[in-house]
């Protein structure tokens, strides 16, 4: 008897999950994205899915951008709102990468350092377990250390990206091996099977002169390299089924654990939006009026612009496709950003009734799961990525930064989505490529396959007991690896 109410005993307890249900232990998780929505955004539906699970959750970020989210859905979670530290060149009520033009976002990345000390006196008195941080904090865990605070580096990058860039020590000192920008348009040595994910000749230039104006002080091959360098753990936007082999690569690489945490599908974000049924009336009712799986939607994300010639290509490419089409067009990055786009002359009179250009916030997700949007062009964006596959909606791709050239890689090589055809020297696409790799995706039987792929890697991409197990699994390791070694469990 005794025995057996021993080895009971032992069995519950074993799984620290269960053992804190038991003893109601809960965890303190604070979570602090990058000053960028593509970041917030997941960030926080990570936060609700633990919140789920009835741990407490910090958000923290600055005023502005978080009085831009919807109101806290669960009691569990805390929106700490930081001031935004000034710097100089940074203008004022610029508190994310949406609000300024591109070679700015090194001023927000100063502003960002800056919140090195109203974040620790935060977490000085928070009693925090853990906290997640994004790849421009790589200092987070050295003030974590002050107060037994232990730290993820959550990547909202994928597996692939992070896998092609490799280990941290190369990121932090010089990478020994990768010298000249071409060496980043092949698959690096640490990569033992045989894949075309690498950037393509243009995009890495366009990163390369991007990274050249680092007034931030610290390059972003930097911060990225010792945020994986100083972490306890590294949690990955991702799932361990659709990519076994990238997961692999960076366990290798990196030496320490390693989790999926799911890719996170979008739960909706109202872009702070007041009016945002008024809105969402309007473009109903617009794609209400066209004909079923013919629109292409077309939005590139809130960080990248196109030039005005790429622009200009874009828009003769929709009027040449014949096809309805619902284009966001940022024309500004913020108030400060002076290189407003235009569309070609006439463009509007021509596509008139076919065709809408919307220059404000579109609620992305629901006018992806409308019935007549058949294609999106997107610029890569792994959280556009996600909410198209939500919907089923297949895929073109026009990259413009970061990590969006390997994202498009990874889209190809599975079929998921099309790349428009362009120059690999300096980026150059034409209308017709544009028209052509449309029709190709929404209407042409040669794209079948897109349509059908898109489809069928739905159920891996946002099915729920699955993104339920990866949270399951990161909280137990959180739970069993908590601050001072403390065990949650008797025995
Ligand atoms: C959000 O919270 C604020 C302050 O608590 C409140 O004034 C506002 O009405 C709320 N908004 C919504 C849409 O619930
Ligand atoms: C890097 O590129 C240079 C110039 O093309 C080439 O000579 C070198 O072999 C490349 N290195 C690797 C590791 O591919
Ligand atoms: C910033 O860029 C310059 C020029 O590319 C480089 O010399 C310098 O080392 C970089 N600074 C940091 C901190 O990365
Ligand atoms: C929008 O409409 C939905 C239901 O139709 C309602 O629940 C919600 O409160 C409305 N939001 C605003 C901001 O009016």
């Amino acid at each position: 008897m005794l025995n057996h109410k021993r080895r009971s005993k032992t069995k519950v307890f074993s799984d620290p999950l269960l053992a804190m249900d038991r003893n109601n232990e809960k965890l303190h998780i604070v979570i602090f994205p990058w000053l960028a929505f593509g970041h917030i955004i997941p960030n926080l539906e990570l936060a609700k899915l633990i919140a789920e699970k009835g741990h407490k959750v910090s958000f923290v970020s600055t005023t502005r951008n978080i009085e831009r989210l919807p109101n806290s859905s669960s009691s569990l979670i805390t929106y700490v709102k930081l001031p935004l530290p000034k710097v100089d060149n940074l203008p004022k009520n610029a508190e994310a990468t949406t609000d300024v033009p591109y070679d700015v976002v090194q001023y927000l990345k100063k502003a960002y350092d800056a919140l090195q000390h109203p974040l620790s006196s935060f977490l000085e008195t928070s009693n925090a377990d853990w906290i997640l941080y994004d790849f421009t904090a790589y200092w987070v865990p050295a003030i974590a250390a002050r107060f037994g605070i232990k730290t993820v580096f959550y990547s909202i990058f994928t597996p692939p990206f992070m896998g092609f860039m490799g280990p941290a020590s190369y990121m932090i000192h010089n990478d020994p091996i990768r010298t000249k920008p071409e060496n980043f348009t092949v698959p690096p040595p640490w990569v033992p099977f045989s894949s075309t994910v690498a950037f393509r000749y243009f995009e890495i230039m366009r990163i390369v002169d991007a990274v050249s104006d680092n007034d931030s002080g610290t390059s972003d091959t930097y911060r990225l390299g010792a945020s994986i360098e100083n972490c306890d753990l590294v949690a990955i936007r991702g799932c361990t089924e659709l990519e076994p082999e990238w997961f692999q690569v960076l366990k290798d690489i990196y030496r320490k654990p390693v989790l999926a945490v799911g890719q996170l599908p979008s739960t909706g974000f109202n872009g702070g939006d007041e009016n945002e049924n008024d809105t969402w009336r309007w473009i109903k009712e617009w794609l209400d009026k066209q004909t079923h799986g013919r629109v292409v939607y077309v939005a590139f994300g809130s960080e990248a612009k196109p030039s005005q010639e790429e622009v200009n290509e874009i828009a003769l490419g929709l009027e040449k496709s014949e096809l309805p089409f619902f284009w966001v067009l940022r024309a500004r990055r913020g108030a400060s950003d002076t290189e407003v786009l235009e569309l070609p002359e006439g463009f509007e009179e021509r596509t008139k009734g076919r065709g809408v250009v919307w220059t404000s916030w579109a609620p992305q997700l629901k006018i992806l799961g409308h019935g007549s949007v058949g294609g999106f062009l997107t610029h890569s964006g792994w959280t556009s990525v996600v909410e198209a596959v939500q919907n089923e909606t297949p895929l073109v791709l026009l990259t413009f930064l970061a990590d969006q050239g390997i994202n498009a890689r990874v889209l190809e090589e599975k079929k998921m989505g099309y790349s428009v055809p362009r120059d690999n020297l300096n980026g150059f696409f034409t209308a017709d490529s544009v028209a052509r790799s449309v029709r190709l995706v929404v209407v042409e039987d040669e794209g079948r396959v897109y349509r059908e792929t898109i489809k069928e890697v739905k159920d891996l991409f946002v099915d729920d007991q699955r993104q339920q197990k990866y949270i399951h699994e990161l909280l137990r390791h959180l739970l069993s690896h908590r601050k001072n070694g403390e065990r949650v469990f008797p025995g």
